[in-house]
């Protein structure tokens, strides 16, 4: 075989959550899709809003020399205005075009990021239970992880990044409100995380990067606000698309927003646009670009997946798993009810029930729910949950 040991590796320890969308593909084939309780992906299952297709009708026909020809590698002027103007409403930071590189998807912002500052050997801490990618991401740009492990509450452990950021660190990735637990970070804790990161910067004499992974921010419950990591920390760049809010993970439209407050954001802006362009993705795609100053406006319908939670955190916490209520986005991330998340998700897949194992996102001993799926899905599927915690506690 010729293809690189690394990747190799990458593959065969890589996504469980493939692992499971696939096995799902075998058990419908089997039973029957009507048959099996497939919560594995994350693929939102609304359909992006009425005002997006009538954007996309009118945008469509504006016919201009240029619009789908190349542009600068940061994206065209006046969507990198429009999200400038956003997010400064939003922040009351003075954010210009200059800090903002439109990016193809959050993942292409985090990959762009961190090409833009790792020097091999450098460090990234990640906050367990963590998406998966981020290890990958890091990987692909010299970079190693170290892996802080959240309390059992989801929330950053302080006292463990204290011990874990050291003179090699040179970006935390901060995921809020957080695919796996659907934990929305508080305003309190951000503003003792960036105290911890500007005194560790200052200790260790190099700047310590918060990059903070938002495309779940418009995903809110109960009324929640998002609290932004911009108001805590002077370096931080993020991530943001909208693959989740509007559902529109195919059309890979996201960005990467500088903070004005950060001392090398001029550096930044010119070192993303390069790696924007050198890493392939040369620029975000052209149409969805000119679509922001729509899209950008329009808000998800949240009650649909704040019902879904609902009904699922409901009957989960009347079966007697231990469940931390999600603040948002449409994941859940309950206890095994045995030490062991893999024997645990075989258990539920042997009735039908796919799930992802904690083990995937570096925090065994959980489970991960995607439930962006039909109602009558969650509800048809609580007995099976009800039947593999018997089965598992031997009751
Ligand atoms: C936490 C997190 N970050 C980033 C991404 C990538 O999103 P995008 O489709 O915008 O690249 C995902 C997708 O599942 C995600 O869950």
């Amino acid at each position: 075989m010729s293809i690189s040991n690394l990747v190799r590796d990458q593959i065969k320890r890589g996504s469980w959550i493939r692992k499971m969308f696939e096995e799902g593909l075998r058990l419908k084939q089997e039973h029957g899709p009507e048959n099996v309780f497939d919560f594995t992906l994350g693929n939102p299952c609304i359909p992006p809003p009425d005002d997006f297709h009538r954007a996309l009708e009118k945008v469509v026909r504006e016919e201009r020399p240029g619009v789908h020809a190349y542009m600068q590698n940061s994206g065209f002027p006046a969507t990198r205005s429009r999200v400038a103007r956003d997010l400064a409403v939003e922040t009351a930071l003075p954010f210009s075009a200059d800090h903002v590189v439109m990016t193809v998807g959050a993942a292409g912002a985090l990959n762009v990021a961190l090409k833009s500052v790792l020097d091999p050997g450098d460090e990234v801490v990640l906050i367990a239970p963590y998406f998966a990618e981020y290890a990958f991401y890091v990987s692909n740009h010299g970079g190693t992880k170290v892996v802080s492990r959240a309390r059992p509450d989801f929330l950053p452990d302080l006292d463990d990044l204290d011990a874990r950021i050291g003179p090699r660190t040179k970006a935390l990735i901060l995921n809020s409100p957080c695919n796996p637990s659907g934990r929305l970070i508080p305003a309190g804790v951000l503003a003792r995380l960036g105290d911890l990161l500007r005194r560790k910067s200052r200790r260790h004499g190099r700047t310590i990067y918060l990059l903070s992974d938002e495309p779940y921010r418009r995903l809110l419950f109960d009324g929640l606000e998002f609290a932004s990591p911009f108001a805590h920390y002077e370096d931080t760049l993020m991530a943001m698309s909208h693959s989740k809010d509007l559902s529109l993970a195919g059309e890979r439209i996201g960005y990467l927003a500088i903070s004005p407050r950060c001392a090398a954001a001029a550096d930044l802006f010119s070192a993303a646009t390069f790696t924007n362009r050198t890493l392939g993705y040369v620029n975000a795609p052209a149409l969805m670009q000119r679509m922001i100053a729509v899209i950008d406006r329009i808000r998800p319908d949240v009650a649909v997946y704040e019902r879904k939670r609902d009904i699922l955190f409901r009957g989960l916490t009347a079966i007697g798993y231990d469940v931390v209520k999600p603040d948002g986005t449409f994941f859940m991330f309950p206890k095994c009810p045995v030490p062991d998340d893999l024997e645990f998700v075989r258990t539920l897949a042997s009735r039908l029930v796919l799930v992802t194992p904690g083990s995937g996102f570096e925090y065994p001993g959980c489970f991960r729910i995607a439930f962006c799926v039909p109602d009558d899905v969650i509800e048809r599927s609580l007995p099976r949950f009800e039947e593999a915690f018997k089965a598992a506690r031997g009751a």
